[in-house]
């Protein structure tokens, strides 16, 4: 596999960053994680947008212009033959002596992996998957703000340990007033007398681009669309719930800690409606 690093192409196993990279040592950098569809990639100007606007609130600067990312985005992709992809777009600070001043860091480093998307289990989307509460809350918006997508994970790792050791798919975060606020890696929706409720933004959470699809699709396809602050006992009422990303799409929940949930016609239908965006 070939991975793109700074600017050129390498093999996998020559791409290497500095023991100094601060993206290393401080988990200071930005990523993006994106769909490539039969040679294309999905929503891209959008990823591009949320990768400069994380760039902007940590005061990085992007050392590539958007379309120079694009360009060096299909390169790798066509070097390594992937139609069907995953794609990860990560710029750290780059690499600098030891210190959290970011000026001690002369040029970012900038990488783009690809690889070839395997399709998650059908059962996944037929049965749905479970998912817990986890004790760890997450960051607070005001510390570190989920809307800066970064490299520094840990908060949602924490999670994810939780969700491990309870058997759970995913693990979703309450906010620090025990709202409902988001998933490790997913956005979080439940349908409650027919109306589709997920939380605002202003929970705490990463304003993912699958969601902001699906409340479009949701809008057209005349469903109501609450975005609000949820107490998790809400779910406990939810006719349907699902989790939504890059990758997922819309994935059905079947379980929240002990509560069984079925997959629903409204979830199937915004799916439906979702890949049919995709093959347009
Ligand atoms: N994660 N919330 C968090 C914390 C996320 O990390 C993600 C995406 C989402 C959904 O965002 P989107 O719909 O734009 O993919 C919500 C990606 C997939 C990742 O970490 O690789």
């Amino acid at each position: 596999m070939l991975v793109y690093l700074n600017n050129g192409l390498v093999p996998e196993d020559d791409a290497k960053v500095s023991v100094f990279d601060h993206g290393f040592l401080y988990g200071d950098g930005i990523y993006e994680t994106l769909r490539v569809y039969n040679g294309k990639a999905f929503m891209i100007n959008e990823h591009l947008n949320r990768l400069n606007r994380s760039a902007s609130l940590i005061g990085l600067t992007i050392p590539k212009t958007d379309e120079e990312i694009k360009k060096a985005l299909f390169l790798t992709l066509d070097a390594n033959g992937f139609k069907e992809a995953y794609v990860r777009i990560t710029v750290s600070r780059g690499a600098g002596p030891i210190g959290l001043d970011p000026a001690l860091c002369k040029e970012p480093t900038f990488v783009i992996i690809a690889n070839e998307f395997k399709s998650y289990p059908e059962k996944y989307y037929s049965e749905g998957v479970a998912i817990m509460i986890p004790e760890v809350r997450r960051n607070h918006r005001a510390a570190l703000n989920p809307q800066i997508k970064s490299q520094n994970f840990l908060n949602n790792i924490l999670a994810k340990i939780e969700a491990k050791n309870a058997g759970a798919y995913e693990a979703v975060m309450l906010n620090t007033d025990r709202f409902l606020a988001e998933g490790t890696i997913s956005n979080i929706f439940f349908i409650k007398d027919g109306v589709l409720c997920t939380p605002a933004v202003e929970c705490g959470i990463l304003d993912g681009i699958t969601r902001s699809l699906v409340i479009e699709l949701a809008l057209k396809a005349d469903v109501k669309v609450r975005e609000g602050f949820y107490r998790s006992e809400e779910l406990n009422t939810a006719s349907e719930i699902f989790l939504t990303n890059s990758t997922m799409e819309i994935m059905p929940v079947n379980r929240v800690n002990d509560s069984a949930f079925s997959p629903g016609a409204i979830t199937s239908k915004l799916h439906e409606a979702y890949k049919q965006v995709v093959s347009e």
